[in-house]
């Protein structure tokens, strides 16, 4: 496990759980301790996902230091506009009973450039307030990051997009990069429909599992990773990708795999 650091000296973990649709105590509580046992720190969850206690209630069982953990939360589509935003914030904290969040996000642009821009504004003052150490959006293109830039305020940290073999992004990687910004891959593993001939050839090829082939392939690639899953037996093998790396013959098998698929909404179009 390794960290990279953000536009502004945060450092991040490379590898994190998402624990979109846990919706079970249990669940929760169980992927939860499979993860810190197998050395993850960092856990992805959304004020949209309806879970934010639930992982709240299953960190603060465990021997883990706040300090070492770093927690994501994202501002739900209801929530967007200058006060929802502040006060969306402080109901997040309580709910993951914690006084500061380490990277918070704008969940989605939208197609309505002054609403995103007075969300941003208020992500800028949660940051100045050092209520979070990092802020960051989701789903964002260039076109929409280039409504944040001009307010010429904090440059987003992170763009966490939808990326896997069928939707690669190269481009708006390198748009992002150009400008300090650090990606991150939601449903990396094409929420489990993986075994792609190719994908199974290089599991053969490295005796690795088809989803450690992916995620080495995100993290090798600049990517931050938030696999999602329930299953202590998986949780564990989505973090056996350290000690491997992909040929760069390889990892060019999987970005020509891109057929720009996308299994939720399209960023290009959809309002709310
Ligand atoms: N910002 C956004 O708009 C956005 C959108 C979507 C997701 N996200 C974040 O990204 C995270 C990951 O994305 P995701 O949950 O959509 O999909 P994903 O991580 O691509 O896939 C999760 C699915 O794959 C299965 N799985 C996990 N590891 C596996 C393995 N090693 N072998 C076989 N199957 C495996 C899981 O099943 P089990 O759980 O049954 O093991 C689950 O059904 C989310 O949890 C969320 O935190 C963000």
């Amino acid at each position: 496990m390794f960290d990279v650091a953000l536009n502004n000296g945060v450092k991040m973990p490379v590898l994190g759980l998402g624990v979109y649709k846990t919706l079970e105590p249990s669940e929760m509580k169980t992927a939860v301790n499979a993860a810190l046992e197998a050395g993850y720190r960092s856990f992805d969850t959304a004020q949209m996902y309806q879970n934010e206690e639930l992982l709240g209630a299953a960190l603060e069982t465990s021997a883990i230091d706040r300090s070492a953990l770093f927690l994501t939360s994202k501002v739900d589509l209801g929530n967007m506009g200058y006060q929802a935003v502040l006060d969306s914030f402080e109901v997040s904290l309580k709910k993951l009973k914690t006084d500061y969040l380490d990277l918070f996000l704008v969940h989605w642009p939208g197609q309505q450039k002054l609403r995103l821009q007075e969300t941003w504004r208020a992500m800028e003052a949660l940051y100045a307030a050092k209520k979070v150490r990092a802020i960051g959006v989701c789903n964002c293109l260039p076109r929409h990051l280039e409504w944040i830039l001009e307010m010429r305020g904090v440059v987003p940290a992170v763009n966490q997009v939808e990326r896997h073999p069928l939707r690669v992004g190269r481009e708006l990687q390198d748009w992002c990069a150009a400008r300090g910004i650090r990606m991150e891959a939601w449903s990396p593993l094409i929420r489990g429909n993986f075994n792609l001939p190719a994908i199974l050839a290089l599991a053969e090829k490295y005796q690795k599992t088809p989803a450690q082939i992916i995620l080495r392939w995100d993290i090798q690639g600049g990517y931050v990773v938030i696999p999602k899953s329930v299953h202590p037996e998986r949780i564990v093998e989505n973090a056996g990708i350290f000690d491997f790396s992909l040929e760069p013959a390889d990892m060019a098998v999987l970005d020509g795999l891109d057929i720009g698929h996308t299994i939720s909404r399209d960023p290009r179009t959809y309002d709310f």
